[in-house]
């Protein structure tokens, strides 16, 4: 792990009571015939990190734009800490904020620029070089106060974007894509780094990637969107492992989709026919529609001996391409073209020259969704 260069502790106002909910409730956002945000109901608690996930031009940053206030919004109501903030300028709305582009002034030097958010907050100013110094010092650039943004790196200049969003002690933060800029041992860096600070100061953070792995890593809940509404909300390994919908899988990384009818419901689980596969029985959340699938992520399918019990069947191995750390496996199954992904340590283990090839799975590793495409 990366040594953290943010220390929670030196932040003033650490311990205090945890606040900065923000709730969206039926936002819209309409721009002439395009509506970016559509009824949106949205909630993030006092200290909880929330995640907004989705394709390009899904309404995120509208979304964010919204909250902050450099939006208005068509309809609907955005409170914070229970107060509705609709009428408020994003100044008075107590939010930290880094943006897609975090836009430094280039001619401030990175203590000026850090300074300047509290200059806008009519902080006195032998109090404001101060809290900038330390805000510096909290994300590990207190001795470059004196440099430009051009004499930063791309990390640097996003640390003091943060220091930037933090040094008025915000109810909470808005990060949209602040990582997006960086390399990708920066960015695994900075992640920690950000958790850190989050966790020490019991800041809420409303958050916004493209990257699915970063969502997992970072959040206490992805919030799923398409075309401005939210298709599933909750913890990231339930939205990884349950996905409501084939699109939810397919978006959340590489998924096996294996068409099925359903023989029967029973609450949490169900009883399929996978066709060619036989029947199975899968993990069921109650999704409704016409059509269905299982999926079953790649690292859930397991190469097994006939003689083991369960969820299985017969497989022939097309291909095996070594990723590195993974082993990607593409098999044919009961008439279905299926992926199995196993840890390059564990390669080939389980496959004997001469035995015949099974694979199987896990009956909870196995989810009933909806076939929306
Ligand atoms: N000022 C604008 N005028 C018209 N349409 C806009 C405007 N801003 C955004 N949109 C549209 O609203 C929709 C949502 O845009 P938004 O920027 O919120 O998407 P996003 O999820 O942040 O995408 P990305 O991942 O590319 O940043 C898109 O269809 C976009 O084209
Ligand atoms: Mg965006």
């Amino acid at each position: 792990m990366t040594a953290s260069v943010i220390s929670a502790e030196s932040i003033p106002g650490t311990g205090r009571a945890a606040q900065g909910a923000i709730e969206l409730r039926q936002v819209s956002k309409h721009y002439g015939d395009v509506v970016a945000v559509d009824e949106l109901d949205l909630t993030v608690q006092p200290g909880e990190f929330v995640t907004l996930l989705g394709p390009s031009g899904s309404g995120k940053t509208t979304t964010m734009m919204m909250v902050a206030g450099f939006e208005e919004h068509t309809a609907g109501t955005v409170l914070i800490d229970g107060r509705p903030v609709d009428s408020l300028p994003p100044r008075d709305r107590n939010l930290g904020v880094v943006f897609q582009n975090y836009a430094l002034f280039p001619h401030m030097s990175a203590l000026e620029n850090v300074e300047f958010a509290l200059r806008m907050r009519k902080v006195p100013r032998p109090e404001r070089r101060q809290r900038a110094e330390e805000a510096l010092g909290r994300v590990g650039l207190g001795k470059m106060g004196g440099r430009k943004p051009r004499q930063l790196s791309g990390g640097q200049q996003q640390r003091v974007a943060l220091a930037r969003a933090l040094v008025f002690n915000p109810a909470a933060l808005l990060l949209d894509e602040p990582m997006a800029a960086l390399d990708k041992r920066l960015r695994e860096q900075m992640q920690e780094e950000i958790k850190t600070l989050q966790k020490g100061l019991g800041i809420s953070v409303l958050f916004v990637t493209h990257d699915q792995d970063e969502a997992m890593a970072m959040s206490d809940r992805i919030v799923v969107m398409k075309d401005g509404k939210i298709v599933q909300s909750g913890p990231p390994e339930e939205v990884y492992n349950h996905p409501l919908t084939d699109w939810v899988a397919s978006f959340l990384g590489d998924t096996n989709l294996i068409p099925c009818t359903i023989v029967e419901r029973n609450g949490e689980e169900a009883v399929v026919d996978l066709g060619g596969l036989g029947l199975a029985k899968v993990r069921d959340r109650g999704a409704s529609g016409e059509n269905y699938a299982v999926s079953i992520r790649p690292e859930h399918l397991k190469f097994k001996t006939r003689a083991s019990a369960g969820n299985g069947c017969a497989a022939t191995l097309v291909s095996s391409t070594n990723l590195g750390a993974t082993v990607r496996h593409r098999l044919t199954a009961g008439g279905h073209e299926l992926q199995l992904r196993e840890l390059s340590s564990d390669q080939g283990t389980r496959i004997l020259p001469d035995e015949e090839l099974w694979v199987g799975w896990d009956a909870d590793k196995a989810q009933l969704l909806v076939l929306e495409s």
